[in-house]
């Protein structure tokens, strides 16, 4: 049976997810990467650290790809929120991505990928629906579940753009220009679109999970370290668990 790939680019995003593993995985090192590989809920499973970055993310898709006999890749992690309605403690899962530093102006237009011809690489259906429809069962039992939860907000599952660029975006400023050139883009990470080209490229299914830590302005240092210790795993993993359990990834 074909494994399910699951990425993070920091420990904390996929810690919960290789404590939880079965005994008996394996740990093979490939490119000062740790590639782990075993089963989670009962899915069989490689699990990597990427680290940040377009570049980072590319190589250990295509590493997992060619080296692990992978049917499915998901990306798992912490995103800026940029379009206004997309709040701290939001989760977007993606539909489409894009690279909103790929710009090879005037050869080719803005944000179009070099003779591939293409700006955006869509999600596969399937697995975005089955994590949209976990996020919001997840979500709402962990606001019911968390102190002082009458006061806030339920967060809210959006489904739709991620741009993906080699920045940190913590600046209200570089935010604005961003949303004025994108204003459907829900959020901003490091490394989405990067592993979707690569994905594409080779023909593998794909979905991207973010949960939104900081709003991609002057505190987004502040929020994303405070979200990244104390809730990014507990959403990853909250957020796969039943999904693995059901058997609905499994491959075949
Ligand atoms: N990941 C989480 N927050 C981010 C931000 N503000 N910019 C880029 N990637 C992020």
């Amino acid at each position: 049976m074909k494994r399910l790939a699951i990425l993070g680019a920091l420990h904390e995003e996929i810690a919960d997810l290789l404590a939880a593993m079965e005994p008996g995985a394996t740990v093979h090192r490939i490119a000062m990467r740790d590639f782990h590989v075993g089963t989670l809920w009962g899915t069989p499973c490689v699990i990597a650290l990427s680290r940040i970055g377009k570049v980072a993310a590319s190589a250990t898709a295509s590493i997992v790809i060619r080296e692990f006999d992978v049917s499915r890749v998901i990306f798992t992690g912490l995103a800026g929120g940029l379009h206004a309605d997309v709040e701290v403690g939001d989760v977007v899962v993606a539909s489409t991505l894009m690279q909103h530093d790929m710009d090879a102006r005037p050869l080719f237009d803005q944000h179009e990928i070099p003779l591939l011809g293409r700006v955006c690489f869509d999600a596969d259906a399937g697995m975005s629906k089955l994590l949209r429809d976990s996020a919001v069962t997840f979500t709402q039992a962990f606001t019911h579940a968390s102190p002082g939860a009458a006061t806030q907000a339920m967060p809210t599952v959006h489904h739709g753009l991620i741009a993906t660029g080699d920045r940190f975006v913590s600046h209200n400023d570089e935010a604005q220009v961003l949303r004025k050139r994108l204003p459907t883009a829900l959020c901003v990470e490091m490394e989405g679109a990067a592993m979707a080209q690569v994905c594409y490229e080779f023909g593998v299914p794909f979905a991207v999970l973010r949960v939104i830590s900081d709003r991609a302005d002057h505190a987004a240092k502040t929020d994303f370290t405070a979200f990244l210790e104390n809730v990014a795993r507990v959403y990853s993993a909250g957020i796969l668990s039943p999904l693995l359990k059901s058997g609905a990834l499994l491959d075949g």
